[in-house]
């Protein structure tokens, strides 16, 4: 008699982060029947929709947090922003995925740059400031133009500024140190005159065996990813050079799980790694799934989500490859679409007209908000510029002014 089936070495799995990246790596875990808890400050969190073992409280509440880890086998996190000092202490005990040092990195887009450097990895020079005064003085040195970022805690483009006169210089110590704050780490980096932006995943498991995603092409709208194309629009020799750097920088971290590498594609002649007549630049790392890698549910044999899940439960990854010819594009929705028609409800009746659109996903946010990511949708068609066109058609169709309003 079998006395307790069990499909996994590792049943219990503790994810940092009840967002819709959590939430969508905890139904992979479920795939594998493993248990999930899930952590989150937002009572509204989408996760406590959907699953009961949701712990609400604060990224600072040390016993809730001891509680958290000492009633799971392995803990992971969906959102690099958690406080790191806690979880320090605690991450000793049982395995931290993809582990505190490549957390410890990822949070410091200084420490992200310095690791490129010391392992040869493509980027764009940077230099480090720390109060408004020395980002003039430091800034003056470096050469305008330039674009300045917190080194923590920014995302969607929030805590950055482009410098590119003297006034833009005064404009962004104003900003940046808005919150009356004497001091902030901050790093200035030479503005990459891209003509793509990409990323690429890498699953690696503890035995340091790794899958590579097919290179992701980007486009953002004000900061925020508008859209993600597979495969990108690059020469082979080019996507190939690209998943090699993120594997090279997956092993430099000794990533044990997932690490998303975001890549400016430039013009051959502006720095970063040549090939061909391209340049290659690392732009930031994600040590968890990433917004992009919503297109592998769809597009590729692995998705990024199994591919962690994967990893976490000990089980062998597989090689993910596109699942068909032509293209696939991954829309979000933002909640800006949803405040435009004035309504609760998208109209997806129009879905109908659309059979390019083959899986639309609701992440059961409880209120839409400008930039918001609410959702996202993936649609394939023959060809790049088909696919993106059908990115602008489907949200037109959904959008539609509400017949009431
Ligand atoms: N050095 C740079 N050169 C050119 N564009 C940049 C540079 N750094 C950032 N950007 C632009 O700003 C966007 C957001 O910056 P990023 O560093 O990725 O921060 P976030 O954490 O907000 O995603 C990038 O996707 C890119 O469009
Ligand atoms: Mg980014």
């Amino acid at each position: 008699m079998i006395a307790r089936p069990s499909s996994s070495v590792t049943a219990r799995v503790g994810i940092l982060g009840g967002g819709q990246l959590g939430m969508m790596l905890a139904g992979s875990l479920y795939k594998l029947g493993a248990d999930v808890a899930l952590y989150d400050p937002d009572p509204h969190a989408p996760a406590r929709r959907r699953y009961a073992h949701v712990t609400t409280a604060a990224w600072t509440d040390r016993a809730a947090l001891a509680r958290f880890f000492s009633e799971v086998d392995v803990v992971t996190y969906e959102f690099e922003n958690v406080d790191a000092t806690v979880i320090t202490e605690l991450a000793g005990s049982i395995p931290f995925r993809p582990g505190l040092s490549v957390l410890t990195t990822t949070q410091d887009r200084l420490a992200e740059k310095r690791l490129c450097r010391a392992h040869g990895l493509p980027h764009a020079r940077f230099e480090a400031a720390s109060c408004a005064d020395e980002l003039r003085e430091v800034g003056r040195a470096f050469g305008l133009p330039f674009i300045v970022k917190t080194a923590r805690g920014g995302y969607d483009g929030k805590g950055q500024a482009r410098v590119v006169d003297e006034a833009s210089l005064d404009r962004a110590a104003a900003q940046l140190f808005a919150d009356g704050a004497a001091r902030r780490s901050l790093i200035l980096e030479e503005i990459v005159p891209f003509t793509m932006e990409a990323s690429c995943i890498v699953a690696r498991d503890a035995a340091g065996r790794a899958e590579v995603f097919p290179v992701f092409e980007n486009h953002h709208e004000r900061h925020v990813l508008d859209w993600t194309l597979v495969p990108a629009r690059l020469p082979p020799a080019v996507a190939d050079a690209a998943r090699e750097i993120a594997l090279d920088a997956a092993r430099a971290m000794d990533v044990v799980g997932l690490l998303t590498t975001e890549l400016f594609v430039a013009q051959a002649g502006a720095g970063g790694r040549t090939v061909g007549e391209h340049a290659i630049f690392v732009n930031e790392f994600a040590p968890r799934p990433h917004n992009s890698g919503h297109v592998t549910r769809t597009a590729t044999t692995l998705s990024q989500f199994d591919a962690l899940a994967r990893i976490l439960c000990e089980l062998p990854l597989s090689s993910p490859r596109l699942l068909n010819d032509g293209a696939f594009v991954m829309g979000n929705l933002l909640g800006d679409l949803w405040l435009e028609r004035g309504a609760p409800h998208l109209a997806f009746e129009e879905w109908a007209r659309h059979p390019e659109v083959l899986d639309v996903v609701l992440y059961g946010k409880h209120e839409a908000r400008p930039g918001r990511k609410m959702g996202h949708f993936v649609a394939h068609a023959p060809d790049p510029s088909q696919a993106i066109d059908a990115v602008a058609a489907f949200r037109r169709a959904l959008g539609q002014a509400h017949p009431a309003g």
